[in-house]
């Protein structure tokens, strides 16, 4: 039997070392090297599948010689994906798409490897077995005879599977299943990820395939395994929404081809998840009577004008201190808004409760909807309800003031589109030509315009 030994890791950024340090020489972390069985070094993963000219090349080159346009990307049939990478997958790139159990994401990675027609596709699997997949699969109306399925784990076979398959494109389910010969360490562990990940993503540069890996999150929702991993990979993906709700956003958190602004809609059916291209239909709640403490806001994710609904409760505290909670909204930003609200227009704001949320589970970093979250406050406090045709647009400064934010254009023609009747912005943001039928109103300071909504 080999001999076995062990060595330290970091948590944090998978650094070794002989004996236990209390914080990591390298990353600067305390209190995170855990010790793991390994044996190392007999044989390798090994290239020996076939080199291709779509991968990195080995040879200095001077940055005159690249050719442009070297990277044509593969084509994606499912939009939102295909968004949020940045327009297509990149040869040779490594995806990494983490989210919760049972959030989807063995579900969206197979519904991709069935949506393409020429390209042989190889999902190799170490959680579910083949008649699991197959399962799956019936409910998902794709099919794609090339894409084939693998179960195993050990690298070294994945190795050889893929010389002989010599596959398009990868599908790894989950990197933490994945276990490396060479280490004696459990599948999960960090030595055991930061191998197997090395390994595949050796494989991708090598052959210009590119690889898509599924990570497994922690509790507290970051994902499983070293730092380093998300370093080692091109693009980082997060696959997010609650597991009750029927909405999932896929958000991308590193990219290396492509904007992180952007982010995929998702709609879990029980024929597998459907693009959802027009969110701002389903983000707005379709409601009979007006309702005192909602108000609409147009926001940006990305590229794509939004609207979404803001939801605001207050009422009297009960207890000493009141609470303030916010769900999908800045909290730090909301006791700012509250203090503005009580300085500059008088409001008692430090007597209540307040509550925010942000329908459909979204998270908004835009500070645009300042204006719509303010709206939504006033409007509970004196319950009164706000007008459902009006949108709002504006960022609010310290001093009460509404502020220009950026892309008007697309924001107030979302809102035209949807059948808004008028939008509230600041009066500092130039207005585009003048053809649009909505009715714009442009305020310069808070108090302004809460005396044209409540008097
Ligand atoms: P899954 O892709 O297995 O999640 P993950 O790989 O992230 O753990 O998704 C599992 C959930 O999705 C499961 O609760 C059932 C549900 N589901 C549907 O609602 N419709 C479908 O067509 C499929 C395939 C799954
Ligand atoms: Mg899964």
């Amino acid at each position: 039997m080999a001999k076995t030994s062990t060595s330290f890791f970091c948590k944090n950024c998978g650094a070794s070392s002989a004996k236990w340090v209390g914080k990591c020489p390298s990353c600067g972390e305390w209190n995170s090297f855990v010790e793991e069985v390994i044996h190392k070094e007999k044989e390798e993963f090994k290239s020996t599948w076939k080199e291709s000219n779509k991968g990195r090349s080995n040879k200095p080159i001077a940055i005159k010689d690249v050719e442009e346009g070297n990277e044509i990307r593969i084509q994606i049939q499912d939009k939102e994906l295909s968004r949020v990478l940045g327009g297509g997958i990149v040869p040779g790139s490594v995806v990494l798409i983490g989210g919760e159990p049972g959030i989807g994401k063995s579900t969206l990675l197979l519904q991709i490897a069935l949506q393409f027609k020429d390209l042989k596709v190889l999902y190799i699997s170490g959680e579910e077995s083949e008649a699991q997949i197959k399962m799956r699969a019936e409910r998902i109306p794709f099919s794609n005879d090339n894409c084939y399925l693998y179960t195993e784990t050990s690298t070294q076979k994945i190795g050889k599977a893929l010389k002989e398959a010599e596959p398009d494109i990868v599908v790894v389910d989950s990197i933490q299943t994945l276990q490396s010969d060479l280490i004696d360490s459990t599948p999960g562990s960090i030595s055991q990820i930061k191998e197997t990940a090395g390994d595949m993503i050796r494989f991708a540069k090598e052959t210009g395939v590119p690889v898509f890996l599924i990570g497994h999150i922690t509790k507290d929702g970051t994902l499983a395994g070293p730092k380093l991993l998300e370093h080692m990979v091109d693009t980082v993906l997060q696959f997010e929404g609650d597991r009750h709700h029927v909405y999932r956003i896929l958000r991308s958190t590193k990219n290396r081809f492509g904007s992180t602004n952007e982010i995929g809609i998702y709609e879990m059916q029980s024929a597998g998840l459907r693009e959802v291209s027009n969110p701002s239909e389903i983000l707005i709640s379709q409601r009979d009577e007006a309702l005192s403490g909602v108000t609409i806001s147009a926001t940006l994710e990305g590229m794509r004008p939004l609207l979404i609904e803001t939801q605001a409760l207050v009422s009297a505290a009960v207890y000493g201190t009141p609470q303030r909670n916010s769900n999908g909204y800045d909290a730090k930003r909301l006791n700012m808004l509250l203090a503005i609200l009580e300085k500059k227009c008088g409001l008692k704001m430090g007597l209540q409760d307040v509550f925010i949320n942000i329908a459909g589970g979204l998270r908004i970093e835009d500070p645009g909807i300042d204006l719509g979250i303010v709206a939504a406050i006033v409007s509970s406090y004196e319950n009164v309800s706000v007008d459902s045709k009006i949108a709002f647009i504006g960022e609010v400064g310290l001093s009460g003031e509404i502020r220009a934010v950026n892309r008007i254009e697309q924001r107030i023609a979302e809102a035209e589109k949807l059948g808004f009747k008028t939008v509230y912005l600041s009066k500092f943001n130039k207005l585009p030509s003048s053809n649009q039928k909505i009715k714009i109103i442009q305020v310069s300071k808070l108090d302004e315009m809460l005396s044209y909504l409540f008097g």
